[in-house]
């Protein structure tokens, strides 16, 4: 029931900037992002992603004063991508496995700078391999089980490494069942799972294959194991899968074509639920602003108050540093 005009003025509340302010009912702060980093190896280097404007790929020093800016920003939480050296990629992703290897570095190292900011760890083998799929192929097939095997110790090995949180985005079945035992076998039932659950099958990755170096090496696509962009009752199936199987967050991936999704595993389950604004949302922004076609500032804050809007607990997002600046003014 409401009244109508003109009792009821829509308007009335939105003549005053601190009226719109008390009437929003959705709010973002900075501690709703996790800030997705790219490494590379070497010192002082910071090698910038051609296809994302603004974002580099950092050696660990760079990474280390990262944590730090994200600290004094109040961004909770990072999550680490590493481009491998193709000498370092190989057909079973050897180097997933390597205590010592980029992202495992570099989380020590950031642990001991940075202490109290939150580490998450992607799981899967596309960072190491040298035909860019996720898990091991066998004559052109994508094998499940045998991947899972190795994501759980790849799991393990980030545990020790000092990751808070993994995070499982290679879509094989049972993966996060698996990756909770083997971190509880390991002691490390302190660490969380948050599930890639519902990751698409989506155009919208090319920039990070680009940043991690995967791009250019794969073959095929991925749509034996990333879901179908058609298909929503599916992903409510893998959010209750993986809530079954153990995970502590769930995540939809991409954000902005999926908002959908996000609502309905919002309102379906009591889990907190995660968006990631993929790489190539942030690139279809930046390039329409480099064109003076959008406004930055507003475009940021605009598309992220839209997954909470969706229902989002948090949002990974390349624009993590520049939205909690803003919203500090
Ligand atoms: C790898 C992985 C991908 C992303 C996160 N983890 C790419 C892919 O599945 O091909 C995409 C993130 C982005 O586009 O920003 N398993």
């Amino acid at each position: 029931m409401t009244a109508t005009f003109p009792a009821r003025r829509m308007r009335r509340p939105r003549q005053h900037a601190w009226s719109r302010d008390m009437m929003a009912e959705t709010t973002i702060t900075p501690k709703d992002l996790i800030w997705p980093i790219f490494l590379t190896e070497g010192q002082d280097r910071s090698e910038p992603v051609a296809s994302m404007p603004g974002v580099a790929r950092l050696s660990i020093d760079r990474a280390v004063a990262a944590a730090r800016e994200a600290k004094a920003l109040g961004i909770p939480c990072l999550a680490l991508f590493p481009n491998t050296p193709a000498d370092k990629r190989s057909d079973f992703g050897d180097e997933a496995l390597n205590p010592d290897n980029l992202i495992n570095q570099a989380m020590r190292a950031i642990k001991d700078a940075v202490p109290d900011i939150g580490l998450l760890a992607d799981v899967a083998l596309d960072p190491y391999t040298s035909h860019g799929q996720d898990g091991l192929v066998e004559d052109g097939t994508i094998l499940n089980d045998p991947t899972v095997g190795i994501l759980m110790q790849q799991a393990v090995v980030q545990a020790e490494a000092g990751a808070d949180i993994i995070a499982p985005s290679d879509m094989m079945d049972g993966r996060v069942a698996g990756i909770r035992d083997a971190l509880d076998k390991a002691g490390f039932e302190h660490v969380q799972i948050m599930a890639y659950s519902a990751k698409y099958a989506s155009a919208f990755y090319g920039p990070f294959r680009d940043a991690v170096g995967s791009g250019g090496v794969l073959k095929g696509d991925k749509r034996t194991y990333q879901m179908d962009p058609a298909n929503i009752r599916e992903a409510l199936t893998e959010v209750e899968m993986d809530i079954a199987e153990g995970a502590d967050s769930v995540m939809i991936k991409p954000g902005m074509p999926y908002l959908d999704v996000v609502r309905a595993v919002r309102d379906r389950f009591n889990i907190p639920t995660y968006v990631y604004q993929v790489s190539g949302e942030y690139a279809m922004i930046m390039a329409a602003v480099e064109r003076d076609w959008l406004a930055l500032d507003s475009a940021i804050l605009e598309s992220l108050i839209g997954f909470k809007r969706a229902g989002a607990d948090g949002i990974l997002t390349y624009f993590a540093p520049q939205a909690a600046k803003l919203l500090a003014d």
